[in-house]
């Protein structure tokens, strides 16, 4: 066949290009799959200690006001009083929760539904067991609800601040530095009663800002001098995800638009950070505020099918980075929602991170468009869980905290971990304290500004939807015997840490995994 020269000439330039198009093709595949998520193997620690934490290093437990006070007018205290008159508190055959119910209910005589640890008659012995265990700082929530039972208060109600007054007292004579959150999870009932003019409830009342800021100005007025520490919002993520997406939270909805149906509930939550932010400010500006944010080692649940790594990328980025990303330059950017805003006052509110890290979940990629999360692998090598069936993960713990420190270079506070662990024998909490203090201590090796630790919790509490059947404490609750606290095993593992500011030699040889 006769061809013209130019011709021969032009095909092989052709295939030049298509070759190039290809290998950039190539290319660009790679480095994306490159930066996917994998599956990192749970690895052993190395070295013998003793290893030590950098000084006024701050070691203490965590709690919060719902999961341990008798009950205040809040919109947990209704949904937990509506799920136990219905009968609904049971688990799925799944082992999953459904929307309204709370799982083993049933497990407690009747009244501690109500009182829940009895915290209220037991506080001064708990803060001074603190003490006791070595803590140099505890964690706490103060009620929204107890200080603003009802609506249209411009003050704080009296028994309430009496109540505070009371803790912060204790936290002095025990040594103990407060560090302070304002909302975690439970909010007054009277906002979720009545909708506003625009049909919106609870915090997405137009008004659900202003009265948070004027919870905080409470807060701010009648303990401010007392708080050096304070954390706006406990797991915003969290709380919109199970109360918007999954249902097992009040208000219990399922948006069937999925995460862009959230879009203006997490806008809120900035907004009231923001204005809490600035209330606490405009009186001190050398406190230091800040969120306690839930972070979880994402990876993909197939390791051949760059789906999943890619969905756990997404789910990633979604549900760890937008909101301190947010916090950080003014704007939610919502990456599973294509929608965008610019939130007044927002940007550079945060003096520190605090990060609420348990584990690792699994990403699978469900067509079309969807995903589910899986809590543990029963084939993978060295991977425990815990009694909810979360999968415990600490070799991740120092990444995530250096990647934390290297995105935003905020001094870290942990300020939740731990593990629900039943059985009386205590090992794997034990076990768990030493290896998470370890793996913490390499971050900070790494870099990261880690300035304090939080062990969740302080005593067995009400584990929201999962109930009163999770056991997190140092302290065992005892329910049938008037909520009597018996110290387990891992307090005197803790306390020589604490104490030690450091992991002993000794701690390690025994628990380190081999
Ligand atoms: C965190 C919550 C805390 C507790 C622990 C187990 O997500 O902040 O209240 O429920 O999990």
């Amino acid at each position: 066949m006769h061809t013209l020269p130019g011709n021969d000439h032009s095909a092989a330039v052709n295939v030049l290009f298509s070759l190039a198009g290809l290998c950039a093709v190539v290319v660009v595949f790679a480095d994306l799959l490159s930066r996917l998520p994998q599956r990192r193997r749970i690895t052993a620690f190395g070295g013998n200690g003793p290893f030590a934490f950098p000084p006024g290093f701050f070691w203490g437990a965590a709690t919060s006001d719902h999961q341990i006070e008798r009950a205040q007018n809040d919109d947990w205290t209704a949904f937990e009083r509506r799920a136990h008159r219905e009968g609904k508190q049971d688990r799925r055959a799944d082992g999953n929760v459904s929307p309204g119910h709370i799982a083993g209910f049933g497990s407690v005589p009747a009244e501690w539904i109500d009182r829940k640890t009895d915290f209220d008659a037991h506080y001064a012995s708990d803060l001074a067991a603190c003490k006791a265990m070595g803590h140099n700082a505890h964690r706490f929530s103060i009620s929204w609800a107890r200080l603003f039972p009802r609506p249209g208060m411009s003050e704080a109600d009296p028994a309430g601040v009496a109540f505070y007054a009371a803790i912060f007292d204790e936290l002095d004579n025990n040594g103990l530095q407060p560090f302070v959150t304002l909302f975690h999870f439970a909010s007054p009932q009277w906002l979720w009663e009545a909708p506003d003019a625009a049909g919106k409830r609870g915090l997405e009342r137009e008004d659900a800002v202003d009265a948070f800021a004027v919870f905080t100005r409470a807060v701010v007025k009648n303990f401010g001098p007392r708080i050096k520490y304070w954390c706006t919002l406990n797991e915003p993520m969290v709380w919109a995800y199970l109360g918007y997406l999954d249902g097992v939270f009040p208000p219990g909805e399922k948006r069937p638009g999925g995460p862009k149906d959230v879009f203006d509930v997490v806008v809120q939550l900035l907004r009231m950070h923001a204005v809490a932010w600035q209330e606490i400010k405009s009186v001190d500006g050398t406190a230091q505020v800040g969120i306690a944010h839930h972070i979880r080692h994402f990876i993909p649940w197939r390791k051949w099918w760059p789906l999943d790594g890619l969905t756990a990328l997404l789910v990633d980025q979604a549900f760890m980075l937008d909101f301190t990303d947010a916090i950080d330059t003014g704007t939610l950017s919502g990456t599973l929602t294509g929608r965008s805003l610019s939130i007044p006052g927002l940007a550079g509110t945060a003096d520190y991170i605090g990060l609420n890290y348990y584990g690792r979940f699994y990403v699978k990629a469900e067509l079309p468009g969807k995903f589910s999360i899986i809590k543990h692998d029963e084939n993978e090598p060295g991977e425990e869980k815990n009694d909810l069936g979360w999968a415990i993960d600490e070799t991740s713990f120092t990444p995530e905290l250096v990647r934390f420190h290297r995105r935003y270079r905020k001094p870290l506070y942990i300020l939740e971990n731990g593990i629900a662990d039943n059985h009386d024998d205590d090992v794997r909490r034990q076990g768990f304290i030493v290896r998470h203090a370890r793996a913490m201590w390499q971050a900070i090796e790494e870099g990261a500004d880690v300035r304090g630790f939080f062990f969740w919790s302080l005593l067995d509490n009400f584990e929201w939807s999962e109930g009163f059947d999770p056991r997190f404490g140092l302290l065992k609750v005892d329910y049938k015997n008037g909520g009597a606290r018996t110290p387990r095993p891992s307090v005197e593992v803790y306390r020589q840490i604490a104490s030690a500011n450091a992991i002993p030699v000794s701690l390690w040889a025994r628990h380190r995994r081999r």
